[in-house]
């Protein structure tokens, strides 16, 4: 209508050309938005989202210790490699078989249970970072930006939860991070929980706010870099930070120097600002300088020093707590970088062969299985100091995600061998599940071990007096009432974590083993039964309880986050969420992986 009354004036029907042409270059530029500068940028937000600013610039802060946009690393040059085929092929006959009603009633039930959650938050703790689910009470633990709601964006987008996705991003566009209720908050935890939410969500959504925010977050976490030798600090203190004064520890968590990397890669991939890639990019050389020359060559020892190259005098390695996701991230950064660099495939295969030799334990299983004995693996903690290396046949379930990383990476690289330990490991945690009244597995637990004989992870025969023996010098009161072969329950909780039904889920969808989805099954539903409270879900005191459990009124944000996004995909179509086209940070957000153009 509008252009036919311009129609008989030529200079309007110029001007009507020309905006009729410009639309259509917009239209071709669009998919290379990903490679507009941001302060060109323009932000085609949803009518329903307001922006507003947070009240400290920090992408303007002058730096005391500048990285010149010269000396900056960038991403790599290239096409995207094409990556080896991680899922399984699902045949129509296979999903019709194994995604019949039963996998829909399933996730309904997943869905369910993310729901009732969901809504208790949204009545009584929104924009808080955690609901206290016996309480009924708003948490904060995580700064107060609203953990829980951040976490938990792209689940409610894959969940189809629309509505309440909305009104979530409604919360992101108005979220101050100059406003906090602490004077420091965690890298790492930040990274991982509200970056890793922003950025997963917006390759998801293409929610335009969703990424203003995670570059007014990123741009904040990058003054972390802002130290002598420009390595992060992880306590960010937010006083320091402003005025330059922070430092890299000298006693900091591997997990917490490593496991940056897939966030602030991603964030230079859709920005294309180079600088968050390539502060990270610094902490790869490090690793890599290092790890031929640990007390555990192949593996870095729990702590690392940050203001001596990396060394420490720290003798510990395990793939559990303070350590794990720095592993988890190599062979996800491989596939995020499009197999163009190389490095992060070495680092991977070192550190895992390491861990296979040393770390991985078979449990030794009382006679009392009819036929054969289930293949399970676990992995546990290394004490070294070169000359004496002692296992610690300690079981975290922080350590359960390990089959997954195992699997997935033998895949990449095509190690079957390592597909084969990933499975083993992620049945270990099933197994171990199965094993406690509750149908979870503790905290942290100790297992009497095979002996390592040559072979480390060869089957042997029940010793009964080895496990009593074992029993107590774990310093359990009672051993006989420990399920076999348990030594020690040193932890007795669950906290809603998901480590175990990730590992399950991966290799649900790289096997394509069917009884894996029972299995996963059972999981779920023990867990429901245990944790569930009239209004939400809760962390639970004691797995080991046959009766009712008493419920420690806590639901980190990670339940929703994680847990129960590794649930519903592992019973929804293998299509969604392919591993194949997204790596999931050690959050569960998944990251669209580039992809060569065809
Ligand atoms: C549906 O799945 C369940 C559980 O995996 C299985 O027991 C049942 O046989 C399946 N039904 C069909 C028709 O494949
Ligand atoms: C570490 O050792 C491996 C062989 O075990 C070798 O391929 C690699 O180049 C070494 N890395 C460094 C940084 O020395
Ligand atoms: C069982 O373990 C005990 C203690 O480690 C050992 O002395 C004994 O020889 C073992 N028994 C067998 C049959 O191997």
């Amino acid at each position: 209508m509008a252009l036919l009354l311009l129609a008989g004036h030529r200079r309007l029907q110029r001007l009507a050309l020309t905006a009729v042409i410009s639309l259509i270059i917009i239209f071709l530029l669009l998919p290379r938005l990903d490679r507009v500068p941001m302060s060109s940028r323009t932000w085609p937000s949803s009518p329903w989202v307001t922006y507003t600013r947070s009240s400290f610039d920090w992408a303007n802060r002058p730096q005391k210790h500048p990285i010149l946009q010269s000396s900056m690393t960038r991403l790599p040059e290239g096409t995207p490699r094409e990556l080896p085929r991680i899922q399984h092929q699902f045949s129509k006959l296979e999903l019709d078989e194994a995604h019949n009603k039963t996998q829909g009633e399933r996730r309904d039930a997943v869905r369910d249970a993310a729901r009732k959650s969901w809504q208790t938050y949204r009545e009584f703790a929104w924009g808080r970072d955690e609901l206290a689910p016996v309480q009924l009470t708003g948490v904060d633990s995580f700064s107060g930006w609203g953990a829980t709601l951040f976490d938990a964006l792209d689940v409610l987008w894959i969940m189809g939860l629309k509505k309440e996705f909305k009104q979530a991003v409604a919360v992101v566009g108005t979220v101050d991070w100059d406003k906090t209720t602490g004077d420091t908050c965690s890298l790492f935890e930040t990274n991982i929980r509200y970056l890793g939410g922003l950025l997963a969500a917006y390759d998801l959504s293409h929610e335009e706010v969703l990424l203003r925010k995670a570059v007014e977050l990123g741009d904040m976490l990058y003054a972390a870099f802002d130290t002598p030798n420009h390595m992060p600090a992880n306590s960010f203190d937010f006083f320091k930070a402003k005025q330059g004064q922070l430092v890299a520890d000298k006693r900091e968590s591997s997990a917490a120097v490593g496991t940056l990397s897939m966030e602030f890669t991603r964030l230079s991939q859709i920005t294309g600002n180079p600088k968050y890639f390539s502060v990270i990019d610094n902490i790869k050389l490090e690793l890599e300088k290092t790890q031929n020359s640990t007390n555990l060559p192949g593996m870095w020892p729990t702590f690392v020093d940050l203001q001596d190259n990396f060394l420490t005098p720290d003798t510990s390695f395990t793939l559990g707590a303070m350590a794990d996701s720095a592993y988890e991230y190599l062979s996800k950064m491989y596939s995020l970088l499009g197999g163009l660099d190389q490095t992060y495939e070495k680092m991977h295969l070192k550190a895992m062969t390491t861990a296979k030799n040393n770390l991985l334990f078979r449990p030794m299983l009382p006679d009392s299985y009819p036929a054969v004995q289930p293949d399970i693996l676990f992995s546990g903690t290394i004490l070294s100091n070169t000359r004496i290396i002692d296992l610690i046949p300690e079981v975290q379930h922080l350590g359960c995600f390990a089959g997954g990383m195992f699997a997935l990476g033998g895949r990449l690289f095509k190690q079957e061998e390592h597909v084969k330990i990933g499975e083993q490991l992620a049945r270990g945690c099933a197994w171990a599940y199965a094993a406690f009244p509750t149908g979870i597995m503790p905290e942290v637990s100790h297992i009497v071990p095979c002996e390592g004989g040559v072979d480390n992870l060869a089957p042997c025969e029940w010793n009964e007096t080895r496990w009593r023996g074992g029993a107590t010098r774990g310093a359990a009161a009672e051993p006989t009432k420990l399920p076999k072969p348990f030594s020690d329950v040193r932890s007795t909780g669950y906290l809603l974590r998901p480590e175990a039904i990730e590992s399950i889920f991966i290799l649900y969808r790289i096997t394509g083993k069917k009884d894996l989805l029972d299995i996963a099954w059972r999981m779920f539903q023990a867990v429901k039964k245990a944790t569930e409270t009239k209004h939400a879900f809760s962390a639970i005191e004691d797995v080991r309880v046959v009766g009712d459990t008493v419920k420690l009124n806590s639901m980190e944000s990670f339940w929703i986050a994680e847990t129960l996004k590794y649930f519903y995909l592992t019973f929804s179509d293998p299509d969604l969420i392919s591993l194949d086209d997204y790596v999931f940070n050690t959050e569960a957000h998944p990251f669209r992986i580039p992809k060569p153009t065809t």
